[in-house]
C-alpha cells in the first residue's frame, strides 16, 4: 500500500502543512525557520524544492518555536492530575502579576469574561454606562453589553486610534453622560491610550479608569506597564495575542485586593468557600493545562515584542515618502505592535494588490463596532464620531510578528512601493 503524503511527509519530519493540487502534494519544512516548501508528484518523489514559505502563522510559529517545553508542560499537567485551578494556573497568575507589576492577577476563560467580570466585581450593571471607542474589537463592547451596563461610544485620535480625551469630555457632559461610572481605554493595536489625561478627567468626574489590555502585552505609559495604570484592567491570551496560548484564555489585573477577591469569586459560582455561592457567579476559569502553556512563553514576551518593534522600524522607514499614515507610537511609551495598521486612501485596491501577491493584508475591523449590525441599537444613542467613521475605511495591517523575517517585511515594503510606483 502507497503511504499517503503526509505519512511521507510525517516520516521526512515535515509533516506541518500540506497543500493538496490535483497532482502535486506541497508540504512546508519544520526546518527551524519553517520555511522550505518541498513539491511531490503522486508518486512522492520529490520533485522539487520551491520559493520559502513567506508569512508563516504566528500561532504556529510560536507553538513551533516552544514546542519541547510546551510538550513537557503538558506532560506534567496530565501527570499531576490536578486539572482545575490548579499549581500552573496559581503560579502563572503570580508570574504575570510580577511581570504587569500589580498585586493581583486572576486568570479567567478569556479576554471578553475578565472584562465582563472586572465590571460586574465593581457593580457596574444595569443603570450604568460604561465609556469605550467604537474602533474597538466588538469584544470590549460586548463585555460591557453581557455586565448588564450601556456602552456610551467615544471616538478616536485619528493617529493613535485610541480613546480621544475631547471625545470622553464631550460624553462626560452630554445629557446621555449622567449614567456613566467607568472608561474602558482600550490600547488598540498595542498603542497605550493617553492614560494621563483620561485619568484626569475621571478623578474631576468621579468615574473608575478601566483598561483593556488585549492587543497590549507587555506595553509600557512612561514606563509604567499597561494593565498597572487604572482601577483595573483585562488581558485575552486569545493564540494570536503577543502572548498567546493554543486556546481561550485571558487575566484580570488589579492593585485592589477587595476588587481582585470579588472577581476570584465571580469567576466560581460566586464561590467564597466551595459549594456556598455567596454571589451570583459564572465559570470563567484559565484552564490548567493553557496556564502551563503562558508559563513557558511569558518569559520570550519582552524579547517578542522587541522583535515587533524592530520590524515595524523596517516598515516606518521603506514607507515614509508613500501617502500612508504608519503607526505614530507616544513618546512617553512602548508600542507592543500587536498589529501594524496604516491608514491610506487607496485602502481596498492596496489589500486587494497585496493579497493576489499572497501577502495577508487585512481590515482590524472593517467596521466599528456602532456599525456593526447587532449592536446598531447602541449606535442610536451615540455621540458623533467622525474620527471613527473616516478611518474605517481606510485602515489596513500589514504583516507583523516575532517570527517574520527582515525579508518578509522588505517584500511588503517593497510591493506597496510598486503599488504606488
Ligand atoms: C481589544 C480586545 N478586547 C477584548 C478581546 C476579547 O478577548 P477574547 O477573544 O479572549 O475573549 C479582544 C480579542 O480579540 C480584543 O482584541
Amino acid at each position: 500500500m502507497k503511504p499517503n503524503a503526509s505519512a511521507v511527509a510525517a516520516q521526512a519530519g515535515n509533516a506541518f502543512l500540506t497543500l493538496q493540487s490535483p497532482t502535486h502534494t506541497f508540504s512546508s519544512s519544520n526546518a527551524p525557520s519553517g520555511r522550505g516548501l518541498v513539491c511531490h508528484d503522486r508518486s512522492f518523489r520529490v520533485l522539487s524544492m520551491t520559493r520559502p514559505i513567506r508569512f508563516g502563522a504566528y500561532p504556529l510559529e510560536d507553538y513551533r518555536a516552544h514546542r519541547d517545553s510546551i510538550q513537557q508542560a503538558l506532560q506534567r499537567v496530565l501527570e499531576h492530575g490536578h486539572y482545575i485551578l490548579g499549581n500552573e494556573v496559581a503560579m502563572f497568575e503570580q508570574e504575570f502579576a510580577s511581570f504587569v507589576g500589580v498585586t493581583h492577577s486572576i486568570g479567567v476563560a478569556n479576554g471578553t469574561d475578565a472584562i465582563e467580570l472586572l465590571l460586574r466585581a465593581l457593580d457596574i450593571n444595569e443603570g450604568s454606562s460604561v465609556a469605550v471607542p467604537s474602533q474597538t474589537a466588538v469584544a470590549s463592547v460586548s463585555a460591557i453589553v453581557r455586565a448588564g451596563a450601556t456602552p456610551l461610544f467615544v471616538d478616536v485620535d485619528p493617529v493613535t486610534f485610541t480613546i480621544l480625551p475631547e471625545s470622553l469630555d464631550q460624553a462626560i457632559h452630554s445629557p446621555v453622560g449622567t449614567q456613566l461610572k467607568a472608561v474602558l481605554a482600550v490600547h488598540l493595536y498595542g498603542n497605550p491610550a493617553e492614560m494621563d489625561e483620561l485619568r484626569d478627567l475621571c478623578n474631576e468626574h468621579n468615574l473608575i479608569l478601566l483598561e483593556d489590555c488585549a492587543q497590549s502585552h507587555g506595553a509600557t505609559y512612561h514606563g509604567k506597564p499597561v494593565g498597572s495604570i487604572g482601577r483595573g484592567a483585562a488581558f485575552s491570551f486569545y493564540p494570536t495575542k503577543n502572548l498567546g496560548a493554543i486556546g481561550d484564555g485571558g487575566s484580570v489585573i488589579s492593585n485592589d485586593t477587595t476588587l481582585a477577591d470579588k472577581v476570584r469569586w465571580l469567576r466560581q459560582y460566586g464561590w467564597r468557600e466551595r459549594y456556598i455561592s455567596d454571589f451570583e457567579g459564572i465559570n470563567s476559569r484559565l484552564d490548567e493545562l493553557q496556564a502551563a502553556i503562558l508559563r513557558v512563553k511569558l518569559p520570550f514576551l519582552t524579547a517578542n515584542n522587541k522583535r515587533r518593534r524592530s520590524l515595524a522600524t523596517i516598515y516606518e522607514k521603506g514607507l515614509s515618502d508613500l501617502p500612508i499614515q504608519t503607526p505614530v507610537p507616544r513618546p512617553c511609551c512602548e508600542h507592543a505592535y500587536h498589529l501594524y495598521v496604516i491608514r491610506v486612501k487607496q485602502r481596498d485596491a492596496l489589500m486587494k494588490y497585496l493579497t493576489s501577491r499572497d501577502i495577508p493584508a487585512a481590515r482590524h475591523y472593517p467596521r466599528a463596532v456602532h456599525q456593526q449590525p447587532g449592536y446598531a441599537f447602541l449606535a442610536q444613542r451615540s455621540l458623533p464620531l467622525p474620527n471613527t467613521e473616516a478611518l474605517v475605511p481606510e485602515i489596513l495591517s500589514l504583516p507583523l510578528h516575532p517570527y517574520l523575517a527582515e525579508d518578509d517585511v522588505e517584500y511588503t515594503v517593497d510591493a506597496i512601493r510598486r503599488f504606488f510606483a
